[in-house]
């Protein structure tokens, strides 16, 4: 069995100091790190991990083998590896397989090798680790004792296969404790999302129409922080409610087919598939800037776009002109995977720490109570405060306590109105 399969070995050193840096604005996992380094709750653990492979999920990595584990790694998205953080990775001696770049083949080479491996925790982000065991790899399922699912995709799928009594194992939803969506998705994928735009286009974002499909954790991200460039921002939605609260925010919302005519950028970030489709491309003007921040690849038609178009060229990394039969130029950006992973980063550490700090305590939590009936969990209360706690300290801020007095008041009902 190959040890690890990475694009170059020599770009370790680069990675290191990545992961060097992104460990210090990581104070949560940092405290958790001390802990497991002390305490090794995961001694001879084997953990199979399915994470975009970034400078976080590198310190990430460190906590767990800290811990006691043993990791084997893939990506969870063929465009989102960072090479130089998967060659320190594997110089650690941790079973990396992921290259910026890999095929549909080579992606599912890469989670086949980390099965290998015989995991008996998963770290999945989108599910395709734990969907893959359950259909193609089930020989392993026995030793698997749980999991963990980091974003809203991957949990949407695995509430599915529970509903429908496939899933085999339990796991626990990471991306629904609140120290994660509230900050992650919101925080992190707004502000990254504007980055991978900027960096593909470095277009000005000021007195452009942006338009944002989808008012959910990352959406409201996106467009508060494209409002904050100068941006005027429409929403579309399908969800009342969500629409409401966007116009509440302040934000204007009209269907997609008439925000197609015109918007100046594009970003889907819905958790769908064919959000923006051939119908939505014909109205859209000349120069559109097209971009998803959504898990998979699917929320902008490209099959829709690649048959309107006739000529395709790349003006620049992560950049795709598709020019419209009638002439007219509309411009994909990284291949319609996400932006924020493709065309910069992914998230900033600061938020990773806390949704990593959940990774590493629900593993924890799983290796401690390894006979969960399967079942998909939320992140225990106790593990969702920690983290905030943990967070608050790290950034030096203190709150105030309850007195005992409040504390009777808030559990009674005897008093009301006085
Ligand atoms: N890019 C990243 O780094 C990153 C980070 C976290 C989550 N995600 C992914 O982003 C996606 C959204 O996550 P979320 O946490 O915001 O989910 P969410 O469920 O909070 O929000 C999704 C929103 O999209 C709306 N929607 C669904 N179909 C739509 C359509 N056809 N048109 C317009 N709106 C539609 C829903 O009503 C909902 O309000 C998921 O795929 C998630 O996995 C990406």
């Amino acid at each position: 069995m190959d040890e690890f399969k990475v694009k170059d070995i020599r770009l370790a050193e680069k990675g290191r100091l990545q992961i060097e840096w992104a460990s210090a604005h990581m104070p949560v996992l940092n405290q958790i790190m001390e802990r497991f380094s002390r305490e090794k709750p995961l001694e001879g653990v084997k953990i199979g991990a399915c994470l975009h492979v970034t400078k976080e999920t590198g310190v990430l990595v460190e906590v767990l083998k800290a811990g006691g584990a043993e990791v084997a790694l893939c990506g969870s998205n063929p465009l989102s590896t960072q090479d130089e953080v998967a060659a320190a990775l594997a110089e650690m001696g941790v079973h990396v397989y992921a290259w910026r770049g890999e095929s549909p083949d080579e992606y599912y080479w890469c989670v086949n090798r980390v099965i290998d491996h015989e995991p008996m925790v998963t770290l999945d982000d989108g599910a395709d680790l734990v969907t893959t065991i359950h259909k193609e790899r089930v020989e392993v399922l026995e030793g698997v004792k749980g999991g963990t699912e980091e974003t809203t995709t991957g949990v949407i799928r695995l509430r599915a296969m529970s509903r429908q009594g496939a899933l085999k194992y339990p796991i626990i939803a990471v991306n629904d404790a609140y120290t994660k969506y509230l900050f992650d998705n919101r925080y992190g994928t707004g502000q990254s999302t504007i980055d991978g735009i900027v960096r593909s286009t470095n277009v000005l974002l000021a007195g452009k129409r942006f338009v944002v499909c989808g008012y959910g954790w990352c959406g409201r991200g996106i467009a508060v922080r494209a409002r904050g460039m100068g941006a005027n921002v429409v929403v579309t939605e399908v969800n009342p409610l969500r629409a409401l609260e966007a116009v509440m925010d302040g934000f204007t919302v009209m269907p997609l087919s008439e925000a197609a005519e015109i918007g100046d950028i594009f970003v889907t970030a819905t958790g769908n598939i064919n959000v923006i489709r051939g119908e939505h491309m014909l109205k859209m003007k000349d120069g559109a800037i097209i971009a998803n921040s959504g898990h998979f690849n699917v929320e902008i038609s490209l099959p829709d776009l690649k048959k309107l178009s006739e000529k395709k060229r790349t003006i620049r990394p992560n950049l795709e002109e598709y020019t419209l039969k009638d002439g007219k130029r509309l411009y994909l950006l990284a291949e319609g995977r996400l932006v924020n992973l493709a065309a910069a980063e992914g998230h900033p550490s600061e938020v990773m720490d806390m949704s990593f700090s959940n990774q590493a305590l629900c593993v924890e939590h799983i290796v401690k109570n390894p006979r969960l009936p399967p079942a998909v969990y939320n992140v225990p209360k106790e593990i969702d405060e920690l983290v905030a706690k943990l967070k608050l300290k790290g950034m030096n801020i203190e709150i105030d306590e309850m007195s005992e007095e409040q504390k009777r008041y808030v559990s009674s009902w005897e008093e009301g109105t006085t």
